[in-house]
């Protein structure tokens, strides 16, 4: 039985509930009375903390093949993949990240300001970028997809922008805290002395980052401020779909190539780019930091960071409903796809995959769990004629593996795609700015 009280919130026209009681509600749907709980990826002193025992991390042996397709048959040509691709994407549609809408609101960009200024040495133009979400659906939901643009002021032609989760400055003073400036160089200041433009996007403008505001945003939007279905799409999905709107604004502002945009982010960040770049084939590279569970990283691996983690009430919102089946009554061996068919769903376009080190970043990340799923994608690659990562032996910390469609690299630091910036470029100065 519901609640009295959670009865009436759900007969409301804009359904307010919180992260718990949306979740209590969603596991009902679902007919489910507990989820497992997930573990201590932190201290090693808490009796659940996770796995680090490599003999013990691989408890279902049956991670699925990209190039096998559901009926057990071999995918054998391009023709092939492309039909692999399409049951690849219904099932992380229906189980993992939920269905984006077909029919979503038109978003309408302005410009609210272009400003001169300076990256380093660099003269620059920054644009505050605002993508206004036609609320006609649900005029009480009000959806402004907040962006920022810096590009080379003296630049001779469109350049090729990066694109960032990450929370773009729109003046003011700055956020509370917030991280302080880091010492040498940012990421803009590399971009933008490579004469690229950057670009950061806010995901909470389009989507919350909290399962009790799932009947705002984009996703409440669409859903008239009903509470989402099971294979309804999750905050992953919905950032995904915002930074595509600002993909169709750069295709509009003379400034950018818009054939040559990356998207970067980092952890629930990172999940969003690679979720991003499987789902919008006009972007051309991803850098993808640290993305841990439910991003690149073996779902089923039993090491590090938990599906229980993610299905819990405080991230079950950046994935399907379905997902928390998963963490109880079934297990993540019964997940039928796993991450290294997300990654190669980016073949064969450049996808820069990166963690920190165990020692700094902890080991709730899982890099080999990382590295697996980047390696166990490279036969795609290979398939459509580009070169993935081509060994299954991890490399060793500082040794980034750069030559292919597909690189991995393990810096030194914690968690922050910090030190991995001037690899990634490194690798992306073979496909942008040609
Ligand atoms: C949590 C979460 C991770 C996520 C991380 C982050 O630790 O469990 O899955 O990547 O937050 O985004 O910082």
């Amino acid at each position: 039985m519901l609640p009295i009280l959670l009865i009436a919130a759900l007969t409301q026209a804009n359904v307010k509930l919180t992260a718990e009681q949306d979740h209590g509600r969603l596991l009902q749907e679902l007919g489910i009375t507990s989820l497992r709980s997930g573990v201590n990826g932190m201290n090693p002193k808490d009796p659940n903390f996770a796995n680090i025992d490599e003999a013990k991390a691989n408890p279902y042996t049956n991670i699925p093949d990209a190039l096998i397709f559901n009926n057990g048959e071999r995918v054998k040509s391009r023709r092939d993949w492309q039909r692999r691709r399409g049951e690849i994407i219904e099932l992380l549609d229906r189980e993992i990240y939920g269905r984006t809408p077909k029919k979503l609101p038109k978003v309408k960009w302005e410009v609210q300001s272009a400003e001169d200024g300076k990256v380093g040495e660099v003269a620059v133009v920054i644009k505050r970028l605002i993508g206004h979400v036609d609320d006609s659906g649900d005029p009480e939901i009000k959806v402004d997809i907040r962006a920022t643009l810096t590009t080379p002021k003296d630049a001779k032609g469109k350049v090729p922008v990066m694109l960032e989760f990450g929370f773009p400055n729109f003046g003011g003073p700055p956020r509370p805290g917030g991280p302080p400036r880091p010492a040498g160089p940012t990421w803009q200041d590399l971009v933008i002395a490579k004469g690229w433009g950057c670009a950061i996007m806010d995901p909470n403008s389009v989507q919350a980052d909290n399962g009790g505001e799932l009947t705002q945003g984009i996703i409440g939007l669409v859903n008239k401020g009903q509470p989402r279905k099971p294979e309804d799409w999750g905050a992953l999905k919905a950032w995904a779909w915002g930074a595509g709107r600002v993909l169709d604004y750069f295709e509009t502002d003379p400034a950018v190539n818009a054939k040559q945009v990356g998207i970067e982010g980092i952890s629930r960040y990172g999940k969003a780019a690679v979720v991003t770049m499987a789902y919008e084939p006009r972007f051309a590279i991803a850098f993808v930091g640290s993305s841990g569970q439910g991003g690149v990283k073996i779902w089923r691996r039993n090491s590090g960071e938990q599906v229980e983690n993610v299905a819990s009430s405080g991230e079950y919102h950046w994935m399907a409903g379905n997902y928390v089946k998963y963490a109880g009554p079934k297990t993540p061996g019964d997940m039928p796809v796993d991450a290294n068919e997300l990654v190669a769903l980016c073949a064969p376009r450049p996808v820069f995959v990166g963690v920190g080190s165990p020692n700094v970043e902890g080991i709730w990340i899982d890099s080999r769990g990382t590295f697996m799923a980047a390696s166990l994608a490279s036969p795609v690659y290979r398939l459509l004629g580009a070169k993935g990562l081509n060994t299954t032996e991890m490399p060793p910390e500082g040794t980034p593996l750069i030559n292919g469609d597909l690189a991995f690299s393990q810096h030194h630091g914690g968690h922050t795609n910090g030190p991995n910036w001037p690899t990634f470029l490194a690798f992306a100065g073979r496909y942008l700015g040609k």
